[in-house]
């Protein structure tokens, strides 16, 4: 049996195509191999949001060609957002690259390999007019409990930093029947908690007659399923609607991820966010006093074109004001293409480098005290496994997203009641009480 092995790069909704890549590859009679050393059929899943992950995937090629010369029947497909981005030029640049495919034409992958993965041709496929949802191939899911569950895919927005647009193309929604349905079917399997995925999940279902708060209130209803996540929403399109859907559905958890990208009004008009700061703290006060015990992410770029230090000193401010309870921060990432990577005032990468320290530095400190003030907490934790850095604990999460190592004993699919006892900017240390919570 010829065998497979999957890199992935990027967001969620990359990790949920390569659960899709993987199950098509079984269903053609590939098995997975624990290494790239180890497989016939070598698939890399690529990102292209910023530089890093693009040097990332050199890095692999360099060793996949390596594989290539020493196995020389190795199979190399790339997929993924950078092999869109850079279709015309990634044979050039990687001759060891066989087979390309774009995030919407992972189905084709399947035609281009063959059975077995024999009869492998050079080239690439399609995407445009070809794109299609991967919800249709098998899914091999990482954990029995726990599923993504792809809404839309494509992007409408035209952020001026950001590639995704360019190469995921314009937003198309699935149809609300499809998603309920798939969502029955996975709660059949055990699935007690689902993560809804779209570029923008507020603005799902315009094109298809449905709205994201009918679809959170119509996924809530699926028997077995207690936990709903969604990401990103975008907080141009979180409406009442939604908010009220998530107040009054109980499976919805207490959180959302809702990146704020610059505390600086106008940064985020440069931007093309289409709010301004004071809309955004006003979503986050009817979001706070709707739903109380609200858990609060958000994702931050430093260094946009232009950005100065009364600008990033506005991001800072934000910070301690919203007290967001974590933060994925990022140095602004020129792309080629975008619109900003055109503008003028670049920002030095010594001021970027200043300017991210000094924000990690606020956003841990922040993270911490709010993770501090759920000491004495009774915590329902849904449970994942052992601990990664404390062996004889185990760790989950908490509906608000925290990730939680307690002592006591528990199987991963449990849902236990923890007392929180110890707290860092991350992570949240207690123990399991006597009584299930479910
Ligand atoms: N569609 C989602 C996620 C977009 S990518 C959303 O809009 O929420 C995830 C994050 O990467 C973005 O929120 C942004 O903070 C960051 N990002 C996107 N493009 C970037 C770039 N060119 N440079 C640096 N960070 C970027
Ligand atoms: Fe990119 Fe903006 Fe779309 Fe998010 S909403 S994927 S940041 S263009
Ligand atoms: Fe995701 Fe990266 Fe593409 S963040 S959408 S895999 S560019």
């Amino acid at each position: 049996m010829k065998r497979y092995h999957v890199t992935t790069f990027g967001c969620q909704m990359n990790a949920h195509d390569s659960e899709r890549i993987k199950g098509m590859l079984e269903e053609l009679g590939l098995g997975e191999a624990p290494s790239q050393e180890q497989a016939d059929v070598l698939v890399l899943n690529t990102c292209t949001i910023r530089e890093k992950p693009d040097t990332r995937f050199a890095a692999h090629m360099g060793n996949a060609a390596k594989l290539k010369r020493e196995r020389p029947g190795t199979v190399v497909a790339v997929g993924g957002c950078y092999a869109e981005a850079q279709r015309e030029r990634l044979f050039a640049l990687y001759p060891a690259v066989d087979v390309a495919f774009g995030p919407g034409t992972i189905s084709h992958l399947g035609e281009w390999l063959g059975a077995g993965g024999e009869g492998i041709a050079r080239g690439s496929f399609g995407t445009g007019e070809e794109r299609a949802f991967a919800a249709k191939l098998p899914l091999h899911r990482e954990r029995r409990f726990q599923a993504w569950v792809q809404v839309s895919m494509g992007c409408n927005s035209v952020c001026s930093y950001c590639i995704v647009p360019a190469v995921r193309g314009r937003e198309i929604s699935r149809r609300p029947g499809e998603v309920v349905g798939e969502v029955g079917r996975l709660a059949a399997e055990g699935v007690r908690e689902v993560t809804l995925l779209g570029q923008n999940v507020n603005s799902y279902g315009r094109d298809v007659g449905s709205s994201f708060a009918e679809l959170l209130r119509a996924v809530d209803e699926v028997d077995g399923i207690e936990r709903i996540r969604f990401t990103s929403p975008h907080p141009k399109d979180f409406r009442r609607d939604v908010i009220a859907a998530m107040a009054e559905c109980p499976a919805v958890c207490e959180h959302a991820h809702l990146p704020l990208q610059s505390g600086s009004s106008r940064v985020l008009k440069a931007m093309r966010r289409t709010y301004s700061r004071d809309r955004y703290l006003r979503l986050v006060d009817e979001l706070r006093s709707a739903i109380p015990d609200l858990a609060l992410t958000t994702d931050i770029i430093v260094g946009f074109p232009g950005e100065t230090e009364e600008d990033f000193r506005e991001t800072l401010e934000a910070v301690e004001d919203v007290r967001f309870d974590g933060a994925f921060t990022f140095v602004y990432s020129p792309r080629a293409g975008t619109e900003a990577a055109a503008m003028r005032e670049q920002v030095a990468d010594d001021v970027k480098r200043d300017r991210i320290e000094r924000l990690v530095e606020v956003v841990q400190r922040v993270a911490a005290e709010q993770n501090t003030s759920r000491l004495g907490m009774i915590e329902q934790v849904l449970v994942e496994g052992p601990s990664r850095t404390e062996p004889d604990l185990l760790r989950g999460r908490t509906r608000r997203n925290t990730t939680v190592n307690f002592s006591g004993d528990a199987v991963p699919g449990d849902l236990v009641d923890v007392e929180i006892a110890h707290a860092t900017s991350t992570t949240l240390r207690g123990t399991r009480l006597a009584a299930a919570a479910a």
